[in-house]
């Protein structure tokens, strides 16, 4: 039997923004710590960002979603870490990605265009579902474009 697999949606500020190659480094140190973190406690996810925040999808058992998630909330790259959801699910949305990431290129940006702006990005103004939806859509075309 499986375990019951729970979706966690949150968003956060950008504190490593202000210096772009600092911001590159840092984004490239949190996805390569989150594979292998990831991969090792059967989490699954997407993870999106501009320059003003960050907005993370993580998957996986109730238990370790919950030690990742405590784990993320200390890191002092971001701020203001809010929870969007927290359920159950029936399957994972990203079984593909231990951390999926989608930055906001101009292509990417234009899907926003009822929510948001490319520069102006504030996920706080999408509700968890909306989130997981828009960050799904996302990896899938990502994930049709890789070669
Ligand atoms: C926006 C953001 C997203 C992150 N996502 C993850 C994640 O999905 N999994 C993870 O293990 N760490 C993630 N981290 C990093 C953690 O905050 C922490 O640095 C890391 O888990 C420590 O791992 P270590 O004890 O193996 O060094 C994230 C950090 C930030 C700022």
């Amino acid at each position: 039997m499986s375990a019951n697999i729970y979706r966690l949606v949150y968003y956060s500020r950008n504190l490593t923004a202000d210096d772009a190659n600092r911001f590159a480094l840092e984004v490239d140190d949190i996805l390569a710590t989150s594979r292998v973190n990831n991969e090792r406690d059967g989490i699954t996810g997407a993870l999106i960002f501009n320059a003003g925040c960050f907005a993370q999808v993580l998957e996986g058992p109730l238990d370790v979603v919950e030690i990742a998630f405590e784990r993320i909330q200390q890191d002092d790259r971001h701020s203001e870490v809010s929870l969007l959801a927290m359920e159950p699910i029936a399957e994972r949305s990203f079984p593909n990605w231990a951390m999926g990431f989608v930055g906001l290129s101009d292509a990417n940006a234009a899907r926003f265009a009822n929510v948001a702006t490319a520069s102006d990005f504030d996920p706080s103004r999408l509700s968890g579902d909306r989130l997981h939806s828009v960050l799904r859509e996302l990896a899938v075309e990502e994930e049709n474009t890789v070669v």
